[in-house]
C-alpha cells in the first residue's frame, strides 16, 4: 500500500475550501473539472430512468443502449467503427486506467507514461509492482514528446505504453505527425499494448482536430481507449466513463468489474445515453467559452513578470514557466494560496519533470481569472 499515491489536487481544494471556511476570500484555478453544469436535458434522462423503476443492476458491462451510444460517438468524432462487445461502462475514467495498469503490470515490467502526467497513472504502476518510465512532455514542443526518444525507451520488459491528447497537467496535445511516428515504430514492437487517455478529446481549440490513437488500424488490437463523460459533459460527479478493450482484452475487463463495483449507477447510464444522443450545443458553448478564458489567461499569465506559458492546444489547464520567479513549484503554490488567496497546483505534483510549473485551471468565470491573475501579480511583486 506504500506504493500508491494519491492526486494533489484534492488536498489543495480541502485546504482552499478550509481557508474558504475560515472567512478568506478563495479563487480556485486548482480545479480539475468544468465549472458548468450538467445540461438539464441530461438531468432529466435520469430522473426519469429513476421514475421509471431502473433500480437494479444492469449488465456488468453496461446497458446495451448505452454500449451502442458510445459505438455512434467513436464512429462520428474518430471515424472509426467497433462493435458494441468492445466497450465497458465504468464508473468514472479512472477506473479504464486502473484496470489497464492492473492488467499490464507486475514485478520486472516497465510501463512508459507521459511526465508530467495525470498523478495516478505513476501512482497505479507502482502499486502493480511495475517500474515507471517516464516519457519527459517538452515545454518546447508545446509539451508534447519526441517520438524517437520514446520508441528508443521501449525495452524486451515494456509491457504498456500511455498517452494522453489533449493532456492533463499541461493543456498540450500531441500532433498527429508524433503519433504518425509513433504508431510507425510500434510496429516493431508487438508487445507492447497502448492506453490512449483521450477523456479531454472534444476540448480542442484553434480548429485542431483530436488525433485519435484508436483511428490507427495496426493498432487495432492492442489499444485500450479511455474516455467518458466528466469534462465533455460536465459530469464529474455521476462517475461514469468508458474503455474500449482489444477484443483479447475485453473479458478480462469485465471480470474486474465484477470483481470490484458490478456495473455503473443505473441513472448514470441513462443520463450518459441522453449526454451522446441529445444536442450537442452545450458542449460546443461550453468550449467556447474555455477557449475565450484560454486566450485571457495566457495573455494575462505572460504579462506576468517571471512567468511564461505557452498556447495551451486542450483540455482547460494553461501550465506556465515558473523557473524566472526563484520559487520551487510547491514554494509558488503555498505563497499563492495562502498569501493571495489563489489555489493553483504545482507542476511537480505531476511527477518530476513538472518542476518549474504552475498547473492553472482556467474552468472558473472571467471575473474569477481577471481577479486571481492579478493577485498573482502583486503577491509575485512583494516575494
Ligand atoms: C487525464 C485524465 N484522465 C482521466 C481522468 C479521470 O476522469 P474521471 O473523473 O472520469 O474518472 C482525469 C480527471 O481529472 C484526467 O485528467
Amino acid at each position: 500500500m506504500s506504493q500508491l499515491g494519491t492526486e494533489t489536487a484534492f488536498e489543495v481544494l480541502a485546504r482552499a475550501e478550509q481557508l474558504a471556511r475560515e472567512g478568506r476570500d478563495i479563487i480556485n484555478l486548482g480545479i480539475g473539472q468544468p465549472d458548468f453544469k450538467t445540461p438539464p436535458h441530461i438531468v432529466e434522462a435520469a430522473v426519469k430512468a429513476l421514475h421509471d423503476g431502473h433500480h437494479g443492476y444492469t449488465p456488468s458491462p453496461g446497458i446495451p443502449a448505452l454500449r451502442e451510444a458510445v459505438c455512434r460517438d467513436i464512429e462520428k468524432y474518430r471515424g472509426v467503427s467497433v462493435g458494441p462487445e468492445r466497450i465497458v461502462a465504468v464508473p468514472g475514467g479512472k477506473v479504464t486506467m486502473f484496470f489497464a495498469i492492473m492488467m499490464f503490470g507486475e514485478a520486472g515490467a516497465e510501463i512508459l507514461y507521459p511526465n508530467p502526467g495525470f498523478p495516478i497513472y505513476e501512482s497505479v504502476i507502482k502499486f502493480s509492482g511495475a517500474t515507471p518510465v517516464p516519457i519527459p512532455l517538452l515545454e518546447e514542443r508545446d509539451f508534447s514528446f519526441d517520438a524517437e526518444a520514446v520508441l528508443d525507451s521501449i525495452t524486451p520488459r515494456t509491457r504498456l505504453l500511455i498517452i494522453n491528447s489533449p493532456a492533463n497537467p499541461t493543456g498540450g496535445t500531441i500532433p498527429r505527425e508524433t503519433i504518425d511516428t509513433l504508431v510507425a515504430g510500434l510496429e516493431k514492437h508487438p508487445h507492447v499494448a497502448v492506453m490512449s487517455d483521450e477523456i479531454y478529446s472534444r476540448m480542442t481549440y484553434d480548429g485542431l482536430e483530436h488525433a485519435s490513437l484508436m483511428a490507427y488500424p495496426a493498432l487495432r488490437e492492442r489499444v485500450i481507449l479511455l474516455d467518458g463523460w466528466s469534462k465533455t459533459y460536465a459530469m464529474t460527479g455521476w462517475r461514469l466513463g468508458y474503455g474500449v478493450w482489444p477484443a483479447g482484452l475485453v473479458d478480462a475487463a469485465i471480470r474486474m468489474a465484477v470483481n470490484s463495483y458490478s456495473c455503473v449507477n443505473a441513472a448514470a447510464q441513462y443520463a450518459g445515453i441522453a449526454a451522446l444522443t441529445g444536442p450537442q450545443a452545450p458542449v460546443g458553448d461550453m468550449i467556447s467559452a474555455f477557449d475565450a478564458r484560454r486566450r485571457l489567461v495566457v495573455e494575462r499569465l505572460n504579462a506576468i513578470p517571471g512567468l511564461s506559458c505557452v498556447m495551451p492546444g486542450g483540455a482547460f489547464y494553461a501550465f506556465p514557466n515558473i523557473t524566472g520567479t526563484g520559487l520551487s513549484a510547491k514554494e509558488l503554490e503555498r505563497a499563492l494560496l495562502e498569501r493571495a488567496g489563489v489555489a493553483t497546483i504545482a507542476g511537480s505534483s505531476f511527477g518530476a519533470h513538472g518542476e518549474g510549473y504552475l498547473r492553472v485551471s482556467y474552468a472558473n468565470s472571467r471575473a474569477n481569472i481577471e481577479a486571481a491573475m492579478g493577485r498573482i501579480r502583486d503577491c509575485l511583486a512583494q516575494l
